[in-house]
Parts: C-alpha cells; sequence; structure tokens
C-alpha cells in the first residue's frame, strides 16, 4: 500500500470538506468499516511475521494520523457553525403556518364563479364616490327621505360641488356601467362600501356586497326570481328556503328583499335572525325607470332587474358563523378554521 499517496489524496479531498455531511462522506471513504485501510488492517494478520513488524505500525500510525484529521476538522466545523452546515434535517420541527385565502374571498370567488357560469361580465367601481353616482343618479335626490337609508361617510374635500364620499352601496355601479354601455348585458360588481353606522353582531362599518344588474328588452322579475334561486342552489349546494318579500328601495320598482331562512335555529327563531327565522341576504328589484333615463337610455324601451347582495351574509350561512365583526378581526383562530 502506497500509504503516502493515499495520504495526501486523503488531505486534498478534507481540504475541500466544508460541511458535516461531506465530512462524513469523507470519514466513511477513508476510515469506514470498508475503506481500504480497513481492509489492510483486517488483513495484517494473514502477513508474513517480517512484513507484519513493518507494515503493523505504519498503518496503525497513518490511521491515527487520519484520525487526529478527522477529529480537527470535526471541531473546525463545528466552532465555526454556518448555519446551513449545521442543519440538521432530522430534527422535527414545528409546521409552518402556511397562509391561506380569507373567507370572504373564498366566498367571494365561490359567488363570482357561479355568476360567471351564467353569463354574467364582471366590472369594478371606485370605493370613494359623488354624489350623483351613489345617491342622485339612483333616483334619491338631495333631501330625500330615503337618503336616511344610509348613513354616509362624506369626504373632506375642496371641490365642493363634488360632494365625495364613500360608497354605501355598490348600486353607483350601476350608473357607471349604464352610461357607457347599451343593452343587454349582465353585470356583477363586487366590491367594498362603508357606513357610519353602529355595529352589532350582522352590521360592519366596511362590508362587501356583490351588485347584479340585468338589462334587456324583455326581462321580468320571474328571470329575477329564477336567477336567484338557481345562484343559490350551486353556491350553497344546499334546498335552502328562499323568500321574496316587497321591499323600498327608490332605485326599483317594485322592490325585493330576499330572505335565506336562519341557519342557526333553523327557522325557530333566535337572536341572530332577530326572532324571525329569516336572514336577509339582499336588495332587490326592477330597475326604476328613472334610473334607466338618467344613464340615457330611451324611455320605455329596456327592462331589468338590480340586486346587492351582502357577501358577509353569505358567508355566515356558508359557515355558520353567527358574529360578522370577526371577518375584519383579523383573530387567527377564527382565521385559521378556513
Ligand atoms: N344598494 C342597496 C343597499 O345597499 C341594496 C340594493 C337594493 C341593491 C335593491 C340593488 C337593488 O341593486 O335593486 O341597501
Amino acid at each position: 500500500m502506497d500509504w503516502e499517496k493515499i495520504s495526501s489524496e486523503a488531505k486534498i479531498e478534507l481540504l475541500q470538506v466544508t460541511d458535516l455531511l461531506s465530512l462524513e462522506k469523507w470519514r466513511i471513504s477513508y476510515l469506514g468499516r470498508k475503506s481500504a485501510l480497513a481492509l489492510f488492517l483486517r488483513q495484517l494478520k494473514d502477513l508474513p511475521l517480517e512484513e507484519k513488524k513493518i507494515q503493523g505500525p505504519l498503518s496503525n500510525k497513518v490511521r491515527q494520523s487520519w484520525e487526529k484529521m478527522y477529529q480537527e476538522k470535526n471541531d473546525d466545523l463545528k466552532n465555526n457553525q454556518i448555519v446551513s452546515d449545521s442543519w440538521d434535517h432530522t430534527v422535527p420541527v414545528k409546521s409552518a403556518l402556511n397562509g391561506h385565502l380569507h373567507p370572504l374571498t373564498l366566498m367571494a370567488e365561490k359567488v363570482v364563479s357561479v355568476f360567471e357560469k351564467m353569463g354574467f361580465e364582471i366590472v369594478e367601481g371606485p370605493e370613494v364616490e359623488d354624489d350623483y353616482h351613489n345617491f342622485e343618479a339612483l333616483n334619491v335626490p338631495a333631501n330625500h327621505p330615503a337618503r336616511d337609508m344610509w348613513d354616509t361617510f362624506w369626504i373632506k374635500s375642496d371641490e365642493k360641488e363634488k360632494n365625495l364620499l364613500l360608497r354605501t352601496h355598490t348600486s353607483p355601479d350601476q350608473i357607471r356601467y349604464m352610461e357607457t354601455h347599451q343593452p343587454p348585458f349582465r353585470i356583477l360588481v363586487p366590491g367594498r362600501a362603508y357606513r357610519h353606522e353602529a355595529t352589532d353582531a350582522t352590521h360592519e362599518m366596511q362590508f362587501y356586497q356583490i351588485e347584479g344588474l340585468v338589462v334587456s328588452e324583455d326581462i321580468t322579475l320571474a328571470n329575477f326570481k329564477n336567477i336567484i334561486e338557481e345562484s343559490v342552489r350551486h353556491i350553497f349546494k344546499k334546498d335552502f328556503k328562499i323568500i321574496f318579500r316587497p321591499d323600498y328601495f327608490p332605485f326599483v320598482s317594485p322592490g325585493v328583499e330576499v330572505d335565506i331562512s336562519c341557519f342557526k335555529c333553523r327557522g325557530k327563531g333566535c337572536r341572530l335572525c332577530s326572532n324571525t327565522g329569516w336572514i336577509e341576504v339582499m336588495g332587490a328589484g326592477m330597475v326604476h325607470e328613472k334610473v334607466l333615463t338618467n344613464v340615457g337610455y330611451e324611455k320605455g324601451r329596456y327592462q331589468g332587474f338590480a340586486f346587492g347582495l351582502g357577501l358577509e351574509r353569505y358567508a355566515m350561512i356558508q359557515y355558520g358563523i353567527d358574529e360578522i365583526r370577526l371577518f375584519e378581526s383579523a383573530d387567527l383562530r377564527f382565521l385559521k378554521q378556513f
């Protein structure tokens, strides 16, 4: 055995070792049970006596020097631990906290995908609105008592006549779309809305609505009823009881409120549904003629329906949540469940 040659190879290889894993490889190849040195030491006893006397101490010296080299390198690496070198792949780790989508995002994606399949185009509008689009064009002129339905966050601005505000609903986007498009169309407008009012288990100051608008020459309330029933069936995959009842909104005539039977008490009556057994999920109706003429459509030519659904209400029904304020609470105990 040319121990000198092998030793110098071993030294060169050891110089290239920079982490514990490759050091272990080095050890196995030079000092391991199947290494040339180990094999040689095992065969030593079979050598003639004379040979043994020379080779024995020699190979033992080689082994000692390699063990020393190994030890030194090992200490060296451990003392100058570079993080990546000291990585022990076998130590159990705490599982990482994975990010995931917010329940309202999940719900919005579901609603949007169902309406998209029904041929609705998705559009968006601004959260900072002007009085004209948020109220006036929707048949809610200044000083109209119906303005009390929407407690408004007004924005201080220099442009006095513009009267900027945070949109109180997504209905202004009906106007924005109709101003630039001719019927027939079906649109869906998801977005955030704001109300300057006290919060409780079912009301928030900021919340999401999804507005729908379908205008053509021959649209009726029966079409609306059918679209809503179908969409609810596809969104919740359950046969919920739905009722349509008359309601008042200045921009529709007739106006409708849509309720879904309360998921918490199953219609018996509880705090969540104010003992009615029903949860209101949207306002809707046939688009008021005033609104259609306000955007410049020829009088009497088109008809349509519009609706504005409360995304949080949908999510509460879908996930069985009885407190709307949890959505914006950033409480991980709540969010981690989705
Ligand atoms: N914008 C109304 C609200 O936030 C809801 C609504 C009612 C939307 C009737 C509509 C509608 O599109 O036709 O209170």
